[in-house]
């Protein structure tokens, strides 16, 4: 309960994190704030070479600055329950589990008539299913630890469509959905939300725009604020409502656009 005079800094101190897809982009960037405010922080990805990279990369930075940390990696694919399964076990062994963050994700280019039916079942299961296995796993351990929370990396496209194609849409709308009805399973012990970042410079973006500026520049003017958004906004959004600052909410679904969207 929030106490009315005390002081409370973001930390988390004592507790332990699992994040998937974060060997690279948003992840990683999430990865590299909930370690450095204390978490013990597992990256899962489906490239362990990545994922190992990071994670030696992190440390060092955050040693750098003088950060302790306790950041592990394991080389996870989620579309694989049973390997999620005991991975989650793994990874909850000793300290438990307090914070999930569910961002591992794909997108194509697709126009649905033409969408090949593999392209749209392999959406859906990274995207949707790998979060639900992820969610799975993680609710035993989560329902054991005071403050507990989900933060499920959504997408603008859950409410504008675009990112890609319908499966994209479909998939991150799902997620949100998903979201909502396990802040009700799950309250009160353990808090539910998602973000839904748009525009998020990350080699996903690159790979789509670099040789595009003039769709870039085009992009740029619809945002108001200016800029392209950073994987690092998109990780202060996440480890604040994974956080104790976010104690009394649930059940939320954060856009994270630079004013994109609604103008
Ligand atoms: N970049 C954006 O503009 C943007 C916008 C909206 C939403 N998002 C969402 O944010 C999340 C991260 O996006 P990003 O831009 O950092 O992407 P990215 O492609 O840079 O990183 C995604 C990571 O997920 C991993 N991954 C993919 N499939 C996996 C699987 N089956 N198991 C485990 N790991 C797997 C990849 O190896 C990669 O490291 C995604 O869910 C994406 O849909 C991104």
């Amino acid at each position: 309960m929030a106490n009315k005079n005390g002081w409370r800094d973001l930390s988390f101190q004592g507790k332990s994190a699992v994040v998937t897809g974060a060997a690279r982009g948003i992840g990683r960037a999430v990865a590299y704030r909930l370690a450095g405010l204390g978490a013990r922080t597992v990256i899962w990805d489906l490239d362990g070479e990545v994922a190992e990279q990071a994670a030696g990369e992190l440390r060092q930075l955050l040693a750098s600055q003088g950060r302790a940390n306790r950041l592990e990696w394991k080389q996870v694919d989620i579309t694989d329950p049973e390997t999620v399964a005991s991975s989650m076990e793994e990874a909850a062994s000793g300290d438990g589990l307090d914070v999930l963050v569910n961002n591992a994700g794909t997108t194509s280019v697709q126009q649905t008539e033409t969408m090949p039916l593999d392209v749209w079942d392999r959406t859906l299961r990274i995207n949707l299913s790998g979060t639900f296995y992820c969610c799975r796993a993680a609710i035993p351990h989560l329902k054991r630890k005071p403050g507990a929370a989900i933060v499920n990396i959504s997408s603008s496209s859950a409410l504008v469509g675009g990112g890609g194609g319908g499966h994209y849409a479909a998939s991150k709308a799902g997620i949100d959905g998903l979201t909502r009805h396990l802040a009700r399973e799950l309250a009160p012990g353990v808090r539910v939300n998602s973000v839904q970042p748009r525009t998020i410079d990350t080699e996903l973006f690159q790979a789509r725009y670099a040789h595009a500026p003039l769709e870039q520049e085009k992009i740029l003017n619809q945002i108001p604020l200016r800029r392209i958004g950073q994987p690092e906004d998109i990780a202060d959004a996440v480890a604040f409502l994974a956080s104790d600052w976010a104690a009394y909410i649930t059940g939320q679904i954060l856009l994270i656009d630079g004013g994109r969207t609604y103008q």
